[in-house]
């Protein structure tokens, strides 16, 4: 998903970034005068650089915010049921399936929710009490949910041709051959229960503060890529008869995220590729394509129980973020941030104690010279995700974040991904 990095590192700490016809300096804060070479952008012009979107009810506030290098991602919010939803989409080779993805999947859990309430029996008292479906059963349809609307978009191109409407299978393709992580945080305020369905590598991780003011950093969420044992292990037993190459260097079939929506290179049938091949221009099938599907949006779900005794936000990142921040440092920058301005009511601390497992960031993805070695955490934005982002690209530095933010895209892919964030605080009762 990244490309080479093209970045070399200056001596005595003057960083050199060298883009096709593009040179920045900024050991002395300067860039050439050239007027074909992009300026720094000053701070105004920074702050049109974050999209973001903000909201509040009676038991949460959250804050969106994204940065485009290529305009990839997408982000939903929406209620299904009692459940409060926010949704990451990290999209890859085109902006097509995230986008589809995120304007559809709220309105595909309604329906699941719908026919698992149907299918059950409720009692005149469950529905007077509005008792809801149980636990399982609320894992059950977001997991189908997610499994019907990849499957239709899969499918809308095959059905399309079927039917002779090649403008239809011409509308369809670039969703089903476009590709998307997704994340969904779902919040059950009656229950305080906080459920996440995850499909790719955006990551979820807790901040909640103990009666001492310390800041625990609970993953709750593991990376679904082919570096992890548990799903490399997955996808192998699923195609036994194939060769194990089928992971490799961390990868399935070629792909970084294990599981996905889109990809339908990757769960087409080589006849289902070829007789698109036939009307289309599409890529020749993947040599080792054999049993397909191999990618899947099956998402795997925690729940987890939020005290409301306990000051406690959400964080949810897609790799763009967390290739430039650990798990703890996210929970140290948001606890900076309440520090200064007290949105729920917390003690004034930053230390962070960090449980979560898998605390690495993502830096393998990160371009070397532009790593960062301490964080300068600043406190300057409104928007709590915004934040996080601007400390994510340098923080009190300045000129690397706008050094970061000037490069236009797509050259801007080579230097940082897409990144979108969104921080849910829960309001103490
Ligand atoms: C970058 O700036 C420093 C400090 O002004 C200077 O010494 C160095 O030669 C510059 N490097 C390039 C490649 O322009
Ligand atoms: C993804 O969609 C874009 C926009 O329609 C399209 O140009 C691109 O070819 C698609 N990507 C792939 C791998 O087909
Ligand atoms: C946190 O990460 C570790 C290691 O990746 C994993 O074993 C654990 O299940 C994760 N926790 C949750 C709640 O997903």
């Amino acid at each position: 998903m990244l490309a080479a990095s093209r970045l070399r590192l200056g001596l005595a700490g003057s960083c050199i970034l060298a883009t096709s016809g593009l040179i920045f300096n900024y050991s002395n804060r300067r860039v050439s005068s050239d007027s074909r070479l992009p300026r720094l952008l000053d701070r105004e012009e920074i702050k049109n650089c974050f999209k973001e979107a903000h909201g509040e009810s009676s038991s949460t506030r959250y804050d969106v915010a994204e940065v485009a290098a290529l305009g990839e991602d997408a982000t939903c919010h929406g209620h299904v049921g009692r459940y409060e939803c926010w949704g990451i989409f990290d999209g890859h080779s085109g902006w097509c399936c995230s986008n589809f993805v995120s304007k559809h999947i709220l309105d595909y859990m309604r329906d699941s929710f719908k026919s698992k309430r149907r299918s059950k029996w409720f009692s005149l008292l469950d529905n007077v009490f509005d008792r809801g479906l149980s636990d399982g059963d609320v894992d059950e349809a977001i997991s189908d949910a997610f499994c019907r609307l990849d499957n239709d978009i899969i499918t809308a191109p095959l059905n399309a041709l079927k039917e002779n409407d090649a403008q239809l299978a011409a509308a369809a393709l670039p969703i089903a051959l476009n590709g998307s992580c997704a994340m969904l945080a779902m919040y059950e305020p009656l229950r305080k229960s906080l459920k996440i369905a995850l499909v790719g590598d955006s990551r979820s991780v807790l901040g909640e503060q103990d009666a001492h003011g310390v800041w625990h950093a609970r993953n709750l969420t593991v990376d679904q890529t082919g570096d992890n044992p548990d799903e490399a292990a997955r996808v192998r037993s699923e195609h036994p008869d194939d060769p194990s190459t089928i992971v490799a260097r961390g990868r399935v079939l070629g792909y970084q995220p294990s599981r996905t929506f889109g990809d339908a290179v990757t769960k087409w049938t080589k006849e289902d590729q070829s007789s698109l091949s036939e009307v289309f221009w599409i890529n020749r099938h993947h040599p080792l394509l054999k049993t397909p599907p191999y990618l899947t949006a099956k998402p795997v779900i925690t729940t987890t129980a939020i005290d409301p005794s306990k000051p406690t936000f959400l964080v949810m990142g897609c790799d763009g973020l967390f290739e430039w921040l650990t798990n703890k440092q996210v929970v140290e920058l948001v606890g900076e941030y309440l520090r200064h301005n007290q949105l729920i009511p917390c003690l004034p601390s930053t230390v962070v104690q960090d449980e979560s497992t898998d605390n690495s960031a993502k830096d393998f993805l990160r371009p070397q010279a532009l790593k960062w070695s301490d964080l300068q955490p600043t406190v300057e934005d409104d928007n709590l995700a915004s934040h996080l982002i601007r400390n994510a690209l340098g923080g009190a530095e300045f000129t690397k974040v706008s050094l970061l933010l000037s490069i236009p895209s797509p050259l801007a892919r080579r230097h940082r991904d897409d990144i979108t964030c969104t921080v849910v605080l829960f309001k103490p009762t």
